[in-house]
C-alpha cells in the first residue's frame, strides 16, 4: 500500500541519516612528545572533554603520548600534508617551519606566565597563528603554558656559564637555542625530543633544558642531578591541527574545536599556577640539588640577549615586528 511505502520510505531515511552523522563521527588522532602527567597531556585531556561536550559525544581525540606517533617536528610534517589531525608539541619544534614564531622563543624575551599569555593571546599570537598556517599548513587553535626551561645535568652544579664547558648539553633542532648555548660558550648537541630520555640515560648527553612539569612527566630524575633555574626560555607548547583536516570539517565542528581549543587553553595557565612549585619540592624530595644562577643571572642575560638576538631580528619579521612584540610586552623597544 502507499501508507507502507511512505513508512518503508521514512524508514530508510531516517536509517540513512543515523547512517550518515555515524559515519561523520569522528576520533581524532592527538600526537603528544611528552609523557602522561606534564602539561602537554593536561591539555589534551581537556582539549578531548570540551570537545565532546560541545558536539553531544560526535567527536572526540585520542591522545597518543611519547611522541609515538613520531618526532615533535615530524608531527608538523605530518600534519601538513593531513596524515595526522592533531599534535601538541613545544613551541620550540614549531620554529623551523616558521620562522617568525622565533619571536616567543628569543632568549629572555617571555619573562613570565602573564607574558605568555599577553603574547600568545593577543594579536601577537594571532599574527603568529596566521603565519603558521601560511608557513607550515598548520593552525594553532591553543596553548600550554609550562613554566620555564630549567637547565638539568648529572655532572656538577651550575651557576655560571663557565661552569657549562664539560658538560654536554641536548638542545632541540632550534637554531635560537643552538645559539644560545654557543653564546654560553659551548656547542650543544642538536637532538629529537623522542630520543632525550634514553641519550641522558646512556650517557650520550650530559644535561638538556626543559621545565619542571616536563622533568617530572619524563622522570628526568632519574637520570640527572642537578638543577639550575634559568629563566631563559619560557615553554609554550601549541595544539595544532593539520589545516586539511580542518577544512573537511563542517562549521559547527569547526567552532567546536576552536572552542575546545580556548578552554583546553585556560585550563592549562590554571595547571601551571597549581602545580609548578609542588612539583618542583618533589623533584627535591626525589633528590635533585636545585641552584639559582649566580649573580641574578646577569652574565647570562648579558651574553644571550647581546649575542642572539641581532641575529635574528629579520628572520622573525624585522625589527618592527620585534619592537611591536617588546610594546606589547610593556617593555623598551630597541
Ligand atoms: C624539546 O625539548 O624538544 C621539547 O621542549 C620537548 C617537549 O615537548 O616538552
Amino acid at each position: 500500500s502507499k501508507a507502507t511505502k511512505v513508512l518503508s520510505l521514512s524508514l530508510c531515511l531516517a536509517v540513512s541519516a543515523v547512517v550518515s552523522t555515524m559515519a561523520q563521527a569522528k576520533t581524532f588522532k592527538v600526537a603528544v612528545g611528552d609523557a602522561a602527567g606534564g602539561t602537554q597531556h593536561e591539555l589534551g585531556k581537556k582539549f578531548n572533554e570540551v570537545l565532546m561536550e560541545k558536539t553531544g559525544g560526535k567527536h572526540d581525540a585520542k591522545l597518543f603520548m611519547n611522541g609515538q606517533l613520531g618526532s615533535e617536528q615530524d608531527t608538523v610534517n605530518d600534519a601538513a600534508i593531513g596524515t595526522l589531525d592533531f599534535s601538541i608539541l613545544a613551541i620550540n619544534n614549531v620554529t623551523p617551519f616558521s620562522p617568525s614564531v622565533g619571536a616567543l622563543t628569543l632568549p629572555y624575551m617571555i619573562q613570565s606566565l602573564d607574558d605568555a599569555i599577553t603574547l600568545t593571546q593577543g594579536p601577537v599570537g594571532e599574527q603568529l597563528v596566521e603565519n603558521t598556517l601560511r608557513d607550515a599548513g598548520v593552525r594553532i587553535i591553543g596553548w600550554a603554558y609550562s613554566g620555564f626551561r630549567v637547565l638539568t645535568n648529572s655532572k656538577h652544579p651550575v651557576t655560571t656559564p663557565a661552569d657549562l664547558k664539560d658538560v654536554v648539553v641536548r638542545v632541540p633542532k632550534n637554531e635560537i637555542m643552538i645559539d644560545t648555548y654557543k653564546a654560553w660558550g659551548i656547542n650543544a648537541t642538536p637532538m629529537a625530543w623522542s630520543e632525550t630520555f634514553t641519550a641522558l640515560q646512556q650517557g650520550v648527553v650530559d644535561g638538556q633544558d626543559n621545565p619542571y612539569i616536563t622533568v617530572y612527566a619524563m622522570k628526568f630524575d632519574e637520570v640527572q642531578k642537578y638543577v639550575t633555574n634559568l629563566r631563559y626560555l619560557f615553554s609554550i607548547e601549541p595544539l595544532i591541527v593539520s589545516e586539511s583536516v580542518f577544512q573537511d570539517q563542517s562549521a559547527e565542528d569547526q567552532a567546536a574545536i576552536l572552542e575546545a581549543g580556548k578552554a583546553a587553553t585556560a585550563h592549562s595557565a590554571q595547571f601551571l599556577r597549581d602545580q609548578e612549585s609542588k612539583i618542583k619540592a618533589e623533584l627535591t624530595e626525589k633528590g635533585m640539588v636545585i641552584a639559582d644562577p649566580a649573580d641574578n643571572e646577569k652574565e647570562w642575560i648579558d651574553l644571550a640577549t647581546s649575542k642572539v638576538w641581532p641575529k635574528y631580528v629579520d628572520s622573525i619579521g624585522g625589527k618592527d615586528v620585534l619592537n611591536n612584540v617588546l610594546k606589547s610586552l610593556g617593555r623598551d623597544e630597541i
